[in-house]
Formats: structure tokens, C-alpha cells, sequence
């Protein structure tokens, strides 16, 4: 039995992943395997919330498999499965759900933003908080990495146990979560948050053609070679520090900051340090993504290890509350 702490994640199948899913979920995730043990999960509960074609949800379910497959997750050690495998999460989100208010869920920003976009809201999406809780919850989960944009989803968590433990006694761990700050926020090719939902996407796995095609679309300002630029506030700079080491951002800054250094020249380099990180994996992911057998198997060993914990959590809460 292993004594390191748990560490959990879910990330939707809703699209092909980006490299802002995997600087900001993907890439901590996967190292924390060194010092955790990690259980990451595809969230389709969560995914029905918008998707409506059975189809896209299984290929892209996929498409996440091969991902951390091709990352180095380690599926003996660690788990990878569906959220959907584990009925058990549904139960403790009735749990949770009535311990919830109404108001927390109305200042939830998924449900916020859709309100305000004039888009249909469905009890799904305005429950979302609860059952992301309760995926985080039912596994006894210390530390849950992922970017910025979930942190508000992390407070109603930890506010969701320390309610429960409150009523009913120390039952549920509460999480923490973690957010790198360097990565927190990945811009896309037009410098807002890199998103599927705003169509300014840098494919994980691109071939090489098109992800170089795709890192020459990134919007800059429009100085000449010859202009000192900033590379704080440049696009392209953002990304190949993320990729880059030390020194090598360093250089790149300072030719920045001397002149001389063009946006163009500027993106071959970033191109050339993405390449680089991600080309065996790049080739391991093409080589498993068509084997849907393979990846099964996968999502079945991951099912195996996850619900045995979510069924003693779930015992644990029904115990307490009476039932
Ligand atoms: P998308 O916005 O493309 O739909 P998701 O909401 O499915 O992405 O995000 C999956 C995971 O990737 C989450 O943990 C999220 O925080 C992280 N993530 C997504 N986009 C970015 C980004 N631009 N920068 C950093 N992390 C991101
Ligand atoms: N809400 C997360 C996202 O949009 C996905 C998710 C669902 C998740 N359940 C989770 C992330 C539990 C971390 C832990 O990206």
C-alpha cells in the first residue's frame, strides 16, 4: 500500500487537446507521478453538459487516452479511467448536491458565463461544481493540478467537505489545489486564453508542417526586426518560455530587448523548442491512438484501481448521514 499523497485531475473530452491543456493540466499532472500517486480520469459526465454527438465523445476519449499514454503515464503504478466507470460519483453528488446552495451555484462561472452569453442553461452545467467535487472527494484526493480557470471549482470543493465534515464529522479530505504560475494562463493565436471554445488552438500533437504553420499565426504587434520589443508582453515569447530553459529565455530576451530580433525569426525558435519537447511523444501517440483495444484496456485497469476507493468513500459518506 502506498503512503504518497493522491493527486487527481479530470480534463473533458471535448476537443482535440491543446498545448494549453497540457503546460497547464497535462504536462504537472504526469510529473507528479515522481512524488504522488495520481489518478486522472476523462470527465464525460461533465462533457454531456455540451456534447451531443455520441461519436465525438468516445474519439476524443480516446484521443486523451493515447495522450497520457504517450506522455509516459505510468498505468500500472497510476490510474487513467472514465469518469463514467464510476457510478459511484453520481451518488455522492446527490450527497453533496443537498448541501449545496442555490446561491453558491448561481455565482459559478461556467454558469455565469453562459447566462451571460444568452446561451441554455441546463441542470447539468449549472450543477457542474457539484459533481467536479464530488469526482475530487470520492478518491480522497490531496492535491489536484490544474490551470487557473479552475480555481473557483477548487473553493466550492474544499467548501462542499469542510460543510460535510462539519456536519457530520471528519469523513471527506480536503483538497488543495495546484496551479502553476508560469503556466497559469496559455494564450492562443490571438493572445486570449488558449481555448476550443475560442477557436485560437495550437494542437498538441499536430504534425510538424502544421504546427509550425499554426506558430507563425501567432497574432504580434506589428514592429519592424530592427525595433526593440518586449518580451513580456509578446505572444509568442509567453509560449517559448514554456518551453525553454533558463538560459535559452534568457537569450531570446535579450535579443528582444536589443533589436533586430524579427517576430518571424522569433517563432521559428519557439517552433523549433516545441518540436523538440513533443516529437517522440508526438510519434508514440500515432502509433496507439488507432488501437482502440489497446487503449480499452487501459481505461479498464484504471476503472479497476478507482472504484474501489470511490465505493469505500461512498459507504463512509452513506454511514454518516444516516442511511
Ligand atoms: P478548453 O478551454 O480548451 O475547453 P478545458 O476547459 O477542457 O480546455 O481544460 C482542460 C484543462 O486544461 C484544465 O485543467 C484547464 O485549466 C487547462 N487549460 C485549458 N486551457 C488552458 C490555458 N490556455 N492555459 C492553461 N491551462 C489551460
Ligand atoms: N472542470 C474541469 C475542466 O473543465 C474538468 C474536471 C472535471 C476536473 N472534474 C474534475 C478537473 C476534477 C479536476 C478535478 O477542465
Amino acid at each position: 500500500m502506498t503512503l504518497k499523497k493522491r493527486s487527481l485531475s479530470g480534463i473533458k473530452p471535448t476537443g482535440t487537446p491543446h498545448l494549453g491543456n497540457y503546460l497547464g493540466m497535462i504536462k504537472p499532472a504526469i510529473k507528479m507521478q515522481e512524488t504522488h500517486q495520481t489518478f486522472y480520469f476523462i470527465a464525460d459526465y461533465h462533457a454531456l453538459t455540451s456534447i451531443r454527438e455520441p461519436e465525438s465523445l468516445k474519439e476524443h476519449s480516446y484521443d486523451l487516452t493515447a495522450t497520457f499514454a504517450s506522455l509516459g503515464m505510468d498505468f500500472e503504478e497510476h490510474a487513467f479511467f472514465r469518469q463514467s466507470d464510476i457510478p459511484e460519483v453520481t451518488e455522492l453528488t446527490w450527497f453533496l448536491a443537498c448541501l449545496t446552495s442555490k446561491g453558491l451555484m448561481e455565482r459559478a462561472h461556467a454558469f455565469k458565463d453562459a447566462q451571460s452569453k444568452g446561451q441554455d442553461v441546463n441542470m447539468g452545467l449549472f450543477s457542474y461544481p457539484i459533481l467536479m467535487a464530488a469526482d475530487i472527494l470520492i478518491y480522497d484526493s490531496h492535491v489536484v493540478p490544474v490551470g487557473k480557470d479552475q480555481k473557483q471549482h477548487l473553493e466550492i470543493t474544499r467548501d462542499l467537505a469542510l460543510r460535510f465534515n462539519h456536519l457530520y464529522g471528519e469523513t471527506l479530505v480536503v483538497p488543495e489545489a495546484i496551479i502553476e504560475d508560469q503556466v497559469a494562463v496559455i494564450p492562443g493565436l490571438d493572445g486570449q486564453k488558449m481555448s476550443k471554445s475560442y477557436n485560437n488552438v495550437i494542437p498538441l500533437f499536430a504534425p510538424e508542417k502544421q504546427l509550425r504553420k499554426a506558430i507563425m499565426k501567432i497574432e504580434t504587434d506589428s514592429k519592424t526586426v530592427e525595433e526593440v520589443k518586449d518580451p513580456e508582453s509578446c505572444n509568442v515569447f509567453q509560449l517559448f518560455q514554456c518551453f525553454a530553459d533558463q538560459s535559452a529565455q534568457q537569450d531570446l530576451a535579450e535579443q528582444y530587448r536589443a533589436g533586430g530580433m524579427g517576430y518571424g525569426t522569433a517563432k521559428q525558435i519557439c517552433f523549433e523548442a516545441i518540436r523538440d519537447e513533443l516529437k517522440d511523444a508526438s510519434e508514440h501517440y500515432h502509433q496507439i491512438r488507432g488501437d482502440h483495444a489497446h487503449l480499452e484496456g487501459i481505461l479498464e485497469g484504471g476503472k479497476d484501481k478507482a472504484r474501489k476507493v470511490a465505493r469505500d468513500v461512498v459507504d463512509r459518506v452513506r454511514n454518516k448521514v444516516g442511511l
